[in-house]
């Protein structure tokens, strides 16, 4: 199938921390594909910003270099790269300070679009978002892109908030979930809003539990200092979980338009119940081999106590979801790499085969990564005689084998989401509400780790995670499904 590709109007993009991790591994090589694929257009220009004295050229190698590493085998013709690289600038820029914001400002053009990624920590938001004002370069047309973290909690959050509007308007903040830019998580809408299959069983009338696994083979690689910090309540739990939470759980909104999605999420996250002590679990992993050291190796602190896992249940209490727990998970050093969401519907009300035959809960998964798709559990007849005895088998789809143009890859979340801000399309974007949301309902929980002196439960890496997850699920009487090894 032969994807689309509808050019975005030319436009500047600004990226403060220009020579930093996340614009070399994500943001320009997202760029450069958008170029191959035609979507960037020739006269559109990036700019590099950051404290690095650094010329254009030398930037321009220190970005060549990115894409080689990070986006390579496009099919992109001869000299795309070289001509990419045309359309890059450099500024050494001091964002406390004065220094290179009029030779910045000297290159924004007057007439298009003009993005301000900030890819630097939240503490100089209001010196750049400030510096960006005095220097003439925020008008109606200017955006401005924050990554998370957003804030520690939800008192941060609030502050960031605050210095964000005092420069801007709600309409030009993109505050940036990568996960929301996935395409198999757009697909959850797709899935159940563009189906008239699944919506009438979506409630806790015919839904007996949900489940949301995002599991994670990496360790805390070269961030430990950012992550030891933060855990994995903070770090994937606040912001990936909850919003995938969100849309699974949402009401349909009446368009697919940022407010009305953006409206409903939001009162997912306020109808969510405090989690009971009792219904969460936190786990640290321990050191596999000596390629792989345990988390408190990793972060280089032996007494941590900040948590690399976290399972928990919880309720949302609103007319469609009561009596439904939802059971969500994430975690590091895990034995596979596996993002699955599974809605497991209750059993038939009455089996007319009897007990003997069995029974089978229908089982909708929706597979984020790898391997992305979808499977519908069904219940038939075990082939053979010997009676009616019933099994379950996988109605699967691939999105890959079912879709996938030819030997092309899906975007990137960042491809998606960059080419968004420049549409002006806030839709994957979360608001400064709902971030405040999820955060006042992270925060309780945290304090009450601190005050009872909680301590992690250790988890062997390669594993599925500490043992009381799994004693969370069997005390319902429920399992885990989801990650494979
Ligand atoms: C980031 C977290 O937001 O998401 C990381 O900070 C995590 O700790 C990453 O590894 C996971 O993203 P993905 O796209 O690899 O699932």
């Amino acid at each position: 199938m032969v994807s689309r590709v509808i050019p975005v109007d030319p436009f500047d993009l600004v990226v403060f921390g220009g020579t930093g991790d996340l614009a070399r591994r994500k943001i320009v090589p997202a760029l450069f594909r958008r170029y191959c694929a035609g979507q960037m257009q020739p006269d559109s220009r990036l700019i590099g910003a950051a404290r690095s004295e650094l010329d254009s050229t030398g930037y321009r190698a220190m970005m060549a270099d990115a894409i080689r590493e990070h986006a390579p085998g496009r099919a992109c013709e001869d000299g795309t790269l070289e001509r990419f690289l045309g359309m890059i600038d450099y500024v050494t820029l001091d964002a406390q300070g004065d220094a290179g914001w009029a030779r910045l400002a000297g290159l924004i053009s007057e007439d298009r679009v003009r993005a301000f990624y900030l890819s630097v920590g939240p503490g100089l938001f209001g010196d750049i978002a400030e510096r960006l004002r005095t220097h003439g370069m925020v008008n109606d047309r200017s955006r401005i892109v924050v990554e998370k973290p957003f804030g520690h909690d939800l008192e941060s959050a609030r502050a960031l908030n605050r210095t964000l509007a005092a420069h801007f308007d709600e309409g030009q903040v993109y505050r940036i979930d990568h996960y929301l830019g996935k395409e198999t998580v757009q697909n959850l809408m797709a899935v159940r809003f563009g189906n008239v299959l699944f919506e009438p069983l979506w409630n806790a009338q015919y839904v007996d539990h949900i489940q949301i696994t995002v599991a994670e083979t990496v360790g805390v690689g070269g961030r430990g200092e950012y992550y030891d910090r933060a855990g994995a309540m903070r770090d994937m739990m606040q912001n990936h979980l909850m919003q995938l939470l969100c849309l699974i759980a949402m009401e349909p909104p009446a368009r697919f338009e940022p407010d009305p999605v953006r409206d409903e999420k939001l009162k997912v996250i306020r109808a969510l119940d405090p989690v009971e002590p009792h219904h969460i679990v936190r786990g640290q992993y321990e050191a596999l081999s000596a390629e792989h050291p345990g988390y408190r190796a990793a972060v280089g602190n032996p007494r941590s106590t900040t948590e690399s896992y976290v399972a928990l249940k919880v309720h949302i209490s609103n007319w469609r979801w009561s009596g439904t727990p939802f059971y969500l998970r994430t975690g590091k050093r895990l034995v596979a790499r596996s993002s699955v969401i599974n809605v497991v519907f209750k059993d038939a009300p009455h089996s007319i085969f009897g007990a003997e035959a069995g029974r089978h809960a229908n089982i909708l998964s929706i597979r984020l990564q790898p391997n992305e798709g979808i499977t519908l559990h069904v219940t038939i007849k075990e082939p053979g005689p010997g009676g009616m005895r019933l099994v379950e088998v996988p109605l699967n789809m691939s999105f890959a084998e079912a879709l996938g143009p030819d030997g092309e890859d899906p975007p990137d979340a960042y491809e998606r989401l960059i080419m968004d801000v420049m549409r002006g399309n806030q839709t994957l974007f979360m608001r400064g509400d709902e971030v405040e949301a999820a955060w006042a309902w992270v925060d309780p929980i945290i304090a009450g780790w601190r005050k009872r002196g909680d301590v992690p439960k250790p988890y062997e890496s390669g594993s599925t995670g500490p043992l009381d997850a799994d004693q969370l699920m069997k005390r319902d009487k429920r399992e885990w499904r989801g990650i494979k090894p």
